[in-house]
């Protein structure tokens, strides 16, 4: 190599040095290296990323600025990721500048190939469309009834059976799993009134529902690759991306053969003139789009697959995180136990609405342990939060919800104990609603979860069967 280029190399070294310095003291969170950002730290604290997460936002007042990529003009940019847990900056995303911060196209690329432009994956004009028709639905007393029907269906003729022989035959049950299974199986039967029976004796094999998990995890896998590396895994068929498009066929020809045997009977119900079906999957197909059309079918196996991601893995975390805890909080389970016993000695009537303690147990865990940690949005046009940070167009804000439940800023001295207690009125002893925007565990704003209702319906029935 002639001087002049070795001359060359050390000047651009030098500027590359002066200009890391200079980003490095203007970022407030964790440590970044030259390149890389702060990618090294997280994959060292992988095992605990939440927790890092949180202590990283206690230690900076709630809110810092990193970033994955510590290269000129994109550490600003594409590469620069805000984290907050502040509720004020939370309410600004989520409600206020809401259009200003969709999923955006890195999110809506990832889930592509398997959620489609469905409710859980779009933005826009679509999202406001699917997210009306479906907020309609979600509020009918109907829903709820089929919802109640499907739990306490799975738990007498199944669940219950599972643990009371477990209990006999004094053998450990894998209640992780079972929750699990209970909970695929009501939302199949909510979403297209399908019984997938996979909490039963024996726990079989449901090819659906592995291909459903197949297509999960190799679709989150997408996150930890830059967007280019997967869509050549794609397009070469390597890794996952095999599995993913496999799965993807399986749960197309399984859902395709629902979707047809429900056009038959709406079919046949038209003729007839009996009512209809009131699982979701029917209620869309007699719906008609913007331009008066009927949906096709592959937007009808993205409404389905949406609701069934939205709704199944999220309640039996929760579960699971809620049996947790009251096994280790022995005067939790007492106070949970007598205010069953008390319920079903006053009414056999609306009993699950009337189970408030539960209910705050249920809140506690999902503030201690959200059943989604953390959710990310894109930013469209350079914005000022609320606590004063300047966020550029074209990066990302990461917002923590499990870092929320855990500041003592927003839930005092004890935020780290677990004590349903806080979500009940000292006053007249009724459930205590918290604000949306410190308890983000079901969202907030025009995207809450529109099965928030139905998911304390159904994780109060099964924690009170258990
Ligand atoms: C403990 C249980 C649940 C929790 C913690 C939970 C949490 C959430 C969260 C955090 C979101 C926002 C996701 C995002 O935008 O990235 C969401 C959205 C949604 N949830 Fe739930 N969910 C639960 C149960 C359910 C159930 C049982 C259903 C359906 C029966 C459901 C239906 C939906 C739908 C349709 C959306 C999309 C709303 C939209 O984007 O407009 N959820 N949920």
């Amino acid at each position: 190599m002639d001087v002049s280029n070795t001359m060359l190399l050390v000047a651009i070294a030098a500027a590359y040095w002066l200009w890391f310095k200079r980003i490095s003291r203007w970022l407030k969170g964790p440590r970044v290296w030259p390149i890389l950002g702060s990618l090294p730290g997280l994959i060292e604290q992988r095992d605990r990323m939440h927790d890092w997460i949180t202590e990283n936002l206690r230690a900076c007042g709630g809110t810092y600025q990193t970033c994955i990529c510590a290269v000129p003009f994109l550490a600003k940019k594409q590469g620069l990721v805000t984290v907050t847990c502040d509720p004020k900056n939370i309410e600004h995303m989520l409600k206020t500048r809401f259009d200003n911060y969709p999923k955006g196209p890195a999110w809506q690329a990832v889930f592509h190939d398997f959620l489609g432009q469905g409710i859980f994956n779009a933005d826009g004009d679509t999202w406001l469309f699917q997210g009306k028709t479906a907020a309609l639905e979600f509020t009918t007393r109907t829903l709820r009834q089929a919802m109640g029907r499907w739990v306490n269906r799975g738990i007498k003729l199944r669940f219950c059976p599972i643990l009371e022989t477990a209990q006999i035959k004094c053998e450990p049950v894998d209640l992780q799993d079972l929750v699990l299974r209970l909970t695929f199986d009501n939302i199949c039967g909510l979403a297209f009134r399908k019984d997938t029976r996979t909490c039963a004796p024996g726990l079989p094999e449901n090819g659906f529902a592995s291909a459903f998990d197949r297509a999960t995890e190799a679709s989150l896998q997408r996150f930890i690759l830059p967007e280019f590396l997967w869509k050549l895994k794609k397009w070469l068929g390597l890794g996952l991306e095999v599995s993913l498009n496999r799965s993807l066929g399986e749960i197309d020809g399984y859902l395709d053969a629902v979707i047809n045997t429900r056009k038959q009977e709406l079919l046949s119900q038209q003729e007839s003139g009996v009512q209809g079906h009131d699982d979701l999957l029917s209620r869309f197909m007699k719906k008609k789009d913007q331009k008066g059309q009927s949906y096709s079918e592959g937007f009808l196996r993205h409404v389905a697959l949406n609701f069934i991601l939205a709704g199944r893995d999220t309640s039996s975390v929760a579960l699971s995180w809620f049996f947790w805890l009251v096994t280790t909080h022995p005067t939790v389970e007492n106070k949970i136990v007598r205010e069953i016993c008390s319920v079903l000695i006053e009414t056999r009537f609306d009993e699950v609405d009337r189970l408030v303690y539960l209910k705050a147990a249920l809140s506690e865990t999902l503030r201690l342990y959200p059943s989604v940690p953390e959710d990310s949005k894109h930013v469209v046009n350079d914005d000022i939060m609320p606590d004063g940070t300047f966020v550029p167009a074209g990066s990302s804000v990461t917002y923590s919800i499990y870092a929320s439940g855990r500041m003592k800023t927003t839930w005092g001295e004890d935020c780290l104990e677990f004590k349903p207690e806080r979500w009940i009125s000292p006053d007249d002893g009724k459930f205590l609603n918290h604000n949306q925007y410190r308890f983000v565990a079901f969202n907030a704003g025009p995207r809450i979860c529109l099965g928030k209702e139905l998911a304390y319906l159904q994780m109060k029935t099964i924690a009170a069967a258990v």
